[in-house]
């Protein structure tokens, strides 16, 4: 492999500091990926699935510390403070680097230092990035090549140019003759996932999970590539991208943020309940946007593959993802049958006597425990996906006709409402909210607030995001060509506590709304929050009981949204002076509607 002198030296100053035993620069190919394999099984790492069952696949279990990301542990350490704004956890960048070139000083004692080489988005596209990582994970290379396009062939597109430098540890030295452990991290309070916005680096220590250790995805296409896109008049965003086809065959691209845990994979992959319309999938979680020459904002999915949270995920509630992760998938911290399968809770079987939990127990249904672990993952690759649009890959993006807002809302947000104009979608972006359990991620239960779903991973001031989202509008080449945007919740709670719409397949009634207003076909009635469908304008023929409920389903009620209106004071007046003036003028005019 030809390596420029740029990463040679890069990597030499690393090494030098983190001291492996070995430096392996990754090719990418089907050759290096099961020497990976292999050996990981070798040492207890990693688990083959039956390849009878499930080809290609391999069974691993984190440390029960080492879960999930850690919001707790992230930090934008930008020079001033005041550029993380109220939302992130800040450190001064030097401070930080100090510590953690402490902590990376012999930290891969005994081990390899992988070098990953890897294009975010489709190689050689314009609106793609290079990065490349330095991990000593193998868990963490496999995983890479799923999720993004990585190796040789990246080098060979980078040549001498700049990339995008992202630095991991599990930070677990071994001693020589120490025995390695399955899954090797560092306790919680030496876990540090760091971003340096100024210079565009990640440096991540001490675990080796999902969003903490994969560095492309929401360390690199997120929190760094918010930055950018702020200083460059892009748009780094937590959506996803879908194509929808009428049965006319008129294809539109909308993509859509929803917090985590809202089911923005399902709605991605979706299978349409009513005949004649289709859905085709280009990415499930983040999308990266920039105008095109014909004035229209292109999107492309920066990533290659999925990293699903498997529980309830079933043939029922989302088969393409199933399908998905049919072969040459990673699955982590989920259950183990006896016959070299996976299992989770809802994925729509009985579970096997005999199966092994994500703590590496016998199943036992009186102890309570799950077999998964709630934040379990499959990590599979995109164009495994029965319904993969043919454009997911291409360089120039996809058009994007419509974007959608939505989160878990038990109670007064109705089942879709659109904007009248952009700044007023972008107040709406700003105040998306949704429902925490808190017994899932540890969180004060209640609603959340998490504008444009980017609560965790807007790598800067909150404030200014909003304002650049403003700006886009305000610079757009063309105006009528901007995406149309919509607020969307298919959690609506009636009195008895049960979910008043369907949702999952019949959530394309809502698209096709959406469709028809892009299309300029469907009416809307004015509301003071927005406009919503007109009576009889949601198709809902074939479903029972719904019709009843629809006025409920679409209800907006002073009362419910004078009260929302005091969360949304209490959140906007933490961004202080760095609330740009059109938020505050859209929650006046707000109010005033609801007033008046
Ligand atoms: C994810 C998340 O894993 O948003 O995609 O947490
Ligand atoms: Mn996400």
């Amino acid at each position: 492999m030809i390596v420029s002198k740029k990463v040679e030296t890069w990597v030499k100053e690393w090494s030098d500091l983190c001291q492996p035993d070995a430096i392996h620069y990754c090719d990418g190919s089907e050759m290096e990926n099961q020497k990976l394999l292999d050996m990981m099984v070798s040492t207890g790492m990693a688990i083959k699935l039956n390849e009878a069952k499930r080809p290609g696949s391999y069974y691993f279990q984190s440390d029960p510390s080492d879960v999930a990301r850690v919001e707790n542990r992230t930090f934008i350490c930008s020079a001033r403070k005041d550029d993380a704004g109220p939302t992130n956890n800040w450190m001064d960048p030097a401070e930080m680097k100090k510590i953690l070139t402490e902590e990376y000083r012999g930290c891969m004692k005994g081990r390899t230092m992988y070098v990953i080489p890897f294009s975010m988005g489709p190689l050689g596209s314009k609106i793609a990035h290079i990065g490349i990582q330095i991990t000593d994970s193998p868990y963490v290379v496999v995983n890479m090549r799923i999720m993004t396009r990585m190796g040789k062939a990246v080098l060979d597109i980078l040549g001498d140019g700049d990339f995008v430098p992202c630095i991991h540890s599990v930070g677990a030295p071994l001693q020589p003759g120490q025995k390695d452990v399955k899954w090797p991290c560092a306790p919680i309070e030496k876990k540090y996932i760091s971003h340096f916005p100024d210079t565009n680096e990640t440096w991540s220590f001490g675990s080796g999970y999902g969003g903490n250790a994969l560095l492309g995805k929401k360390c690199f296409a997120l929190r760094i590539a918010s930055n950018m896109a702020h200083r460059e008049g892009w748009l780094a965003e937590h959506m996803l991208i879908m194509g929808i086809t009428n049965p006319q065959g008129v294809k539109r691209y909308v993509a859509a943020a929803f917090p985590s845990a809202c089911g923005k994979t399902n709605l991605a992959m979706l299978i349409p309940n009513i005949p004649g319309w289709k859905v085709e999938t280009v990415g499930d979680d983040i999308a990266w946007m920039k105008f095109g020459a014909d004035g229209r904002l292109y999107a492309i999915n920066p990533e290659a593959g999925f990293f699903g949270v498997a529980p309830f995920t079933s043939m029922e509630t989302n088969p393409n993802a199933m399908l998905s992760c049919k072969a040459n998938s990673i699955f982590t911290n989920t259950g183990l049958t006896p016959d070299g399968d996976i299992w989770w809770e809802g994925i729509g079987s009985e579970i096997p006597e005999g199966t092994i939990t994500w703590t590496n127990d016998i199943y036992n249904k009186e102890s309570g425990k799950p077999a998964a672990h709630p934040n379990a993952r499959f990590t599979a690759p995109a164009k495994q996906c029965p319904v993969i649009d043919k454009d997911w890959e291409n360089p120039n993006g996809v058009p994007i006709s419509a974007f959608l807002f939505g989160g878990r809302r038990p109670g007064t947000v109705p089942l879709v409402y659109q904007s009248f104009d952009w700044n007023h979608g972008v107040f709406m972006g700003s105040i998306v909210g949704s429902e925490v359990t808190a017994a899932a991620i540890g969180l004060k239960a209640g609603v959340r607030r998490d504008p444009f779903a980017m609560l965790p991973f807007c790598g800067y001031h909150m404030g200014d995001y909003f304002g650049h989202w403003v700006n886009i509008g305000n610079n757009a080449p063309d105006v009528s060509k901007l995406p149309k945007i919509f607020n969307v919740n298919w959690f609506r709670k009636g009195p008895d506590g049960k979910f008043l719409w369907p949702g999952y397949g019949d959530n394309i009634r809502v698209l096709k709304w959406i469709f028809e207003r892009v299309e300029g076909t469907a009416g809307a009635t004015e509301t003071p929050i927005g406009l919503i469908p007109e009576k009889e304008s949601i198709n809902i023929s074939g479903l029972s009981g719904v019709a009843d409920k629809m006025d409920d389903i679409l209800k907006v009620n002073q009362k419910e949204w004078l009260d929302e209106c005091e969360l949304i004071a209490e959140h906007q007046a933490q961004f202080g002076d760095r609330l740009p003036k059109e938020m505050s003028e859209q929650f006046e005019n707000l109010k005033s509607r609801l007033n008046g």
